[in-house]
């Protein structure tokens, strides 16, 4: 599959890196291309440009900015680019505040996640939430001894749905669909638990499983 990853962040990198390693087409798109020198050194197999210009070659994309910029980066890679594909939002609603005793501050509400703002602005891309809530680290075929975890994922179109769980599958997860767009407003969340640890203990290194 083609994949446009729009971010320079570790996250963009780690998940370009693992649509590489599993054979699929990458193309990056950041605002500032010397940010993905070192990127492109050890993935010669990738390729970078702008952000219209990863939305553009992909046939999925992944969303992997910051949140309070997701919005403007979604205006300037252009809708047009996006229109009837799945992205992969990956990002989080973390304000620009300090945590508090290790519990992120976030700018959305329980009754509006950021996801649903993206959904309501761009109603023609099929965006599914997935990745949001574990560490950069432990996105890629992560080894756990608790064994494979799942990545709760969201989303209002059932086919795009089908392919980001194929995805993950390649990736090493189980999948928990936890039904349509305003589902993301328990799923954003996730990131804060997913922090505390973290932020009080240094321990970054784990992942949510839903046991039946
Ligand atoms: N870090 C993690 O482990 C982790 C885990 C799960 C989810 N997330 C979420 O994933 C997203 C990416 O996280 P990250 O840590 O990799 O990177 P980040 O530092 O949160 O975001 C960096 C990206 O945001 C873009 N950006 C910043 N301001 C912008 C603006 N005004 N307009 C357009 N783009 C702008 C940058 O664009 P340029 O490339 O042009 O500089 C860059 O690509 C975040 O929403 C984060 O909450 C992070």
């Amino acid at each position: 599959m083609k994949v446009g990853v729009l971010g320079s962040g570790d996250v963009a990198k780690i998940l370009a890196a693992g649509f590489l390693k599993h054979g699929h087409d990458v193309m990056v798109g950041t605002r500032t291309p010397s940010k993905l020198d070192e990127w492109k050194g050890k993935n010669p197999k990738g390729r970078t440009g702008s952000f219209a210009e990863a939305a553009e070659f992909g046939e999925l994309a992944v969303l992997a900015v910051k949140g309070t910029a997701a919005l403007e980066a979604l205006r300037v890679a252009g809708a047009a680019n996006l229109t009837g594909k799945p992205v992969i939002d990956a990002t989080n609603p973390i304000a620009d505040q300090a945590p508090v005793k290790g519990v992120l501050k976030f700018f959305t509400s329980l009754d509006e996640s950021l996801m649903e703002r993206l959904q309501r602005e761009f109603d023609g891309i099929q965006f599914v939430k997935a990745f949001n809530s574990v560490g950069s680290a432990c996105m890629v075929n992560p080894e756990l001894k608790g064994g494979r975890p799942t990545m709760f994922i969201c989303g209002d179109n059932e086919a795009a749905k089908k392919k980001v769980t194929g995805i993950l599958e390649q990736f090493g997860w189980e999948t928990a669909d936890m039904g349509g767009v305003e589902a993301a407003r328990a799923i954003e969340p996730l990131c804060m638990l997913w922090c505390i640890p973290g932020f009080l203990r240094n321990d970054w290194k784990h992942a949510f499983k839903l046991l039946a």
